[in-house]
């Protein structure tokens, strides 16, 4: 198994990609801290981990409060043991033309794609630090590589996740820890639903497709790293095309 005897903190794993890639890891010989603020999202993420034959402790959280966050992460660890895989995965996506968004929508989803990655990661990562080992994957979006219409703070928080991801690899290199992102097209979820309502998804990519590159990641060789990974759908163009 990939990741036998390794440990993952994901957020945003009640549904869509997070819960993806949390059974991905698991099915890999991973233990899992879950983290979103919906309980009974979370207790089927977690009967499905365990039918898995793997640990898990679910862990209902909105990872913009810092005093949730910090509570969160000891728990976390304290379940755990270490935390050797940090998948900073929940978001949140309002897409609407610029002079239409208000400060509420505008604040809320720099809190939760941006500030939400940046107070769990400070929450992890001095243990990370203490023990010199830990890798940390950020799934931001093709929003944080290019401009989409009516995207504009969605964009502005994921290319904020992918600054704070480079800049991240660098500052943590000395300490032996990695950090990469993912950033993926269309995917189908419910964030993507309600986000584009009645928009054709029908090529659009799985949660499990997601997971299978974050399993990839999250197994690469220790000589060996990436920066980011734009994940498209086959039918989209490439970038810059
Ligand atoms: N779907 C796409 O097309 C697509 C494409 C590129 C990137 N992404 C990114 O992929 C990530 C996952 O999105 P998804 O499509 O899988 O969405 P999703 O199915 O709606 O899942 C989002 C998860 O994040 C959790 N969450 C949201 N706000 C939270 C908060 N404040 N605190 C804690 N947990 C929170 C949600 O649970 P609760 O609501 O219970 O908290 C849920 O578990 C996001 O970062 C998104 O931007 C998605």
């Amino acid at each position: 198994m990939l990741l036998e005897g390794k440990t993952a903190l994901i957020t945003g794993a009640g549904r869509g990609i997070g819960r993806a890639i949390a059974l991905a890891f698991a099915e890999q010989g991973c233990d899992i801290a879950a983290v979103a603020r919906t309980a009974s999202e979370l207790d089927e993420t977690a009967a499905q981990v365990r039918g898995l034959g793997r640990r898990i402790i679910s862990l209902t959280c909105d990872i913009s409060e810092p005093d949730h966050v910090a509570g969160m992460a000891r728990a976390a660890a304290k379940f755990l043991g270490k935390i050797d895989l940090l998948v900073n995965n929940a978001g949140y996506a309002c897409f609407k033309p610029f002079m239409e968004l208000t400060l509420e929508e505008w604040r809320r989803t720099l809190d939760v794609n941006l500030t939400g990655a940046f107070l769990v990661t400070r929450a992890v990562l001095p243990d990370m630090i203490a023990r010199r080992a830990g890798h940390i994957i950020n799934i931001s979006s093709v929003s944080g590589l290019r401009p989409i219409m009516n995207q504009s703070v969605y964009c502005a928080s994921k290319h904020g996740i992918n600054g704070l991801t480079a800049t991240l690899a660098m500052e943590l290199k000395p300490h032996n820890i990695r950090v990469n992102a993912i950033c993926p097209g269309g995917v189908s979820t419910r964030l993507s639903e309600e986000a584009m309502p009645g928009r054709d998804k029908s090529d659009w990519m799985t949660p499990e497709d997601v997971a299978h590159t974050a399993l990839y990641l999250a197994s690469m060789s220790a000589r060996a790293t990436t920066d980011i990974i734009y994940l498209r759908r086959f039918g989209s163009v490439p970038l810059g095309g």
